[in-house]
């Protein structure tokens, strides 16, 4: 796991934007994973400018997201369909029929994850995953006690996690308690994963991803069997991490590295 330790989380967004930005310029026809939630929205805003300055193209990019709200439609304000409209998809040059998110309303429950999971594999697989987590360790809606190999299906959320989102909707109670989300096995089947946190709310969370035990109870320390997962945090995040001098260490010699290697090619 790489550790990116920044001094702010739009410095961090930043170095995030441009590694989305390099993916693309490797591959036009990139498959993105994406996530929802507070801690992406520096990241979108920081692609829809490069988009803007022509550096970089989403005509051809195909994107699926980590979940949605089971029972939302997909017009509702508060569902993830109606936030990546909001937060990113309206904004760049990406065909909606390139667009997908989990159907909240679906009717086929048992069969849906694995249509799902069909649609991703059917795009070539995900390149590159962007990924948030819970104050619980969750990543996608995967709470504690998910299996490590789980793929797309419905789960439940946890009242922590209910709790949290409540500030996105009008009350608590209007909260869905269900969701789709892909599993922590469809998350490691992504080519490379890029996980954003900021602040010191999700400092144990972090601490517990990066240094702790792989454990279902926290479904991001799977990222530790991951072989390309980047962490880009702030320092309040980071400030539980015990080994946090070698990460920054790491970090300068691996600038070092980039320097002789052939990845050292302009950002577009
Ligand atoms: C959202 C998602 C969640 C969030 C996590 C953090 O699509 O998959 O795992 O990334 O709940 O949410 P924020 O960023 O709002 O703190």
């Amino acid at each position: 796991m790489r550790v990116i330790i920044c001094p702010s989380a739009e410095e961090a967004s930043r170095q995030a934007a441009n590694m989305v930005a390099k993916q693309l310029q490797k591959k036009a026809n990139s498959v993105l994973g994406l996530a929802t939630g507070d801690t992406p929205k520096k990241l979108y805003k920081q692609l829809i400018e490069k988009y803007r300055e022509n550096k970089i193209d989403f005509s051809e990019v195909t994107t699926f997201n980590l979940d949605e709200y089971f029972g939302l439609r997909p017009e509702h304000p508060q569902s993830y369909r109606s936030f990546m409209q909001e937060y990113f998809f309206s904004q760049i040059n990406i065909p909606s029929s390139q667009t997908f998110v989990p159907n909240g309303l679906t009717s086929d429950v048992e069969n849906y994850g694995a249509k799902y999971e069909a649609q991703i594999d059917s795009a070539g697989g995900i390149d590159l995953q962007i990924l948030g987590i819970g104050r619980d360790g969750h990543i996608g809606f995967n709470e504690p006690g998910s299996s490590l190999g789980s793929l797309t299906r419905v789960k439940a959320l946890t009242s922590e996690t209910i709790s949290d989102n409540a500030r996105f909707f009008n009350t608590k109670e209007q909260v869905p308690h269900l969701a789709i989300t892909m599993g922590v096995g469809s998350i490691l089947k992504a080519k490379t994963c890029l996980l954003l946190a900021f602040g010191s709310a999700k400092s144990k969370a972090v601490m517990e991803m990066i240094e702790g035990p792989i454990t279902s109870q926290v479904t991001a320390s799977a990222l530790q069997l991951h072989p390309q997962t980047v962490v880009f945090l702030d320092e309040e995040a980071a400030e539980k991490l015990a080994r946090k001098k070698y990460y920054h260490e790491a970090e300068a010699a691996q600038k070092q590295l980039e320097i002789f290697s052939s990845d050292n090619t302009p950002l577009p």
